[in-house]
């Protein structure tokens, strides 16, 4: 939802003590968390669009946003995040199913609290992950727990949490939850996850759906481990599970492997052990440059068509599909540097903020968020981190620009903060929410002390 707007922009608010230095980077949560813009710039902006020659969140220029809690910075658009739970949600209104919000692709807490009041279930992938759910007020009774390697801890917690089901990929690890539940008292609820053996077309550290994978357990040994897990006292089957890969650009890869899953669920079937639900994982892509997405319609279609006539409850774990498109990374021209092969942008936002350019390759949009007429260019965009990898964009056409001109990183939603990191130690940034004309600082930018927290110099070795 990217808009142009034509609203009169009023008189900014500008706290008083506040430049527009291109080397600010503080501008922290100091005083209140919720603060509004004057009615002037109210703008009727659902998401991220140019009202007045300016890139707006909803009805907020970025422009205050970054005089008020410094750059680099997180925004997110609360319209967006919601747009986008209802129309996977309300996809699948006539079918009983569960949307798990795959949280690893944005773990903010106001984020898991929205989705959690919008009804909205949980896919964990650690421990670290339920106590975010659980501190957001997120219903256990609606977590799946996946991931190939869940320590004796997670396995403990999850299990007095009282989750949903856990997904387990592998026998060693059916074992050992059945020997964890015991030791317990429990019984656990489990799918196994199927590696189906289908390529999703995607990047290759992204995709797990192939055999060559390290996830799930090879569909030709499913059945037997199921078996073996119908009959373990501390275990209960309760479902299937998949998840082939991310960013994911096309249904037939979907359909080739929810169809073994649901060849595999008959199997079972008529082998007397009936399953309560279907999760179909996640991975549907969005648009990050000129992708064409699978229209959610499409997907819901050929997932209701599949499943016709059948009476599992569906389950869904969708992560960059929810939040992709719904934050930007804001940043600002720290140093403009023409050279003989190349130009560029250096920012203050680095691959430590967003490693998606550096890790795959990824292309953002970067868009100038007061854009100005004439002069387009080549340009680099790139951090100040010390490795040539660490840029945002390469080679790329944009209008030429000036030390502390702001950029907006676009469709930095998923898999942004989270994989953020303090490389160079650098604090990580604050994270914004707007909704309508008011915003919320839901992360203050780590400080200094942060980055030193719980380190100890040996007093012996002194
Ligand atoms: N379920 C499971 C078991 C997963 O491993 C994942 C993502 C999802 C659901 C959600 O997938 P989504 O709907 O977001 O595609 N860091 C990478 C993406 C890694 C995805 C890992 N697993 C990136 O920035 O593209």
């Amino acid at each position: 939802m990217r808009h142009q707007g034509s609203v009169a922009a009023g008189p900014e608010k500008r706290p008083a003590d506040r430049d527009a230095s291109a080397d600010r980077q503080s501008g922290d949560a100091a005083g209140d968390d919720i603060a509004r813009t004057s009615p002037a710039v109210n703008a009727p902006v659902n998401g991220f669009g140019y009202v007045a020659g300016e890139l707006c969140a909803e009805g907020v220029p970025l422009s205050v946003l970054a005089e008020r809690y410094g750059t680099p910075c997180y925004v997110y658009s609360r319209a967006m995040l919601v747009h986008a739970f209802e129309t996977f949600d309300g996809a699948f209104a006539d079918v009983p199913h569960l949307v798990c919000y795959a949280m690893k692709a944005n773990a903010s807490l106001a984020i898991l609290d929205l989705f959690a009041q919008l009804g909205s279930g949980f896919d964990i992938v650690s421990g670290g992950e339920l106590s975010r759910v659980l501190a957001a007020g997120g219903d256990p009774a609606k977590v799946v727990f996946s991931g190939v390697g869940k320590s004796d801890l997670e396995m403990e917690a999850a299990l007095a949490g009282g989750i949903l089901c856990f997904n387990v990929e592998s026998a060693s690890e059916l074992d050992h939850l059945a020997a964890v539940a015991a030791r317990m008292g429990k019984v656990a609820p489990i799918s196994l996850r199927v590696n189906p053996d289908v390529d999703p077309r995607t990047h290759a550290y992204i995709a797990t759906g192939r055999k060559e994978s390290k996830f799930g357990v090879a569909s030709g040994d499913a059945h037997a481990l199921y078996r073996r897990a119908a009959n373990m006292p501390s275990i209960a089957v309760r479902g299937i599970d998949m998840h082939i890969g991310s960013q994911i650009g096309e249904l037939g890869p979907y359909r080739e492997a929810a169809l073994r899953l649901l060849s595999l669920a008959d199997a079972l079937a008529a082998d007397g052990i009936a399953l309560e639900h279907i999760d179909l994982g996640g991975g549907l892509g969005i648009r990050y440059r000129d992708e064409t997405p699978v229209a959610m319609d499409d997907y819901a279609r050929m997932v209701r068509e599949l499943v016709r006539g059948r009476r599992e409850r569906l389950l869904f774990e969708p992560g960059r599909r929810l939040v992709g498109e719904s934050g930007i990374l804001l940043t600002r021209v720290r140093v403009v540097k023409p050279g003989a092969a190349r130009n560029f942008a250096i920012v203050d936002a680095a691959m430590n903020d967003l490693l998606r350019p550096s890790l795959y390759g990824a292309w953002h949009d970067v868009d100038p968020v007061r854009p100005r007429s004439g002069g387009e260019a080549r340009f680099d965009v790139v951090g100040p981190i010390c490795e040539s990898g660490d840029f945002f964009a390469k080679d790329r056409e944009i209008a030429r620009p000036r030390r502390g001109d702001l950029l907006a990183v676009m469709s930095a939603g998923a898999y942004g903060f989270t994989m953020a990191s303090n490389y160079n130690s650098h604090p990580k940034p604050p994270e914004v929410l707007v909704d309508g004309d008011r915003y919320y600082i839901v992360r203050k930018r780590e400080s200094l002390d942060d980055l030193i927290n719980g380190e100890v110099i040996p007093a012996a070795l002194q």
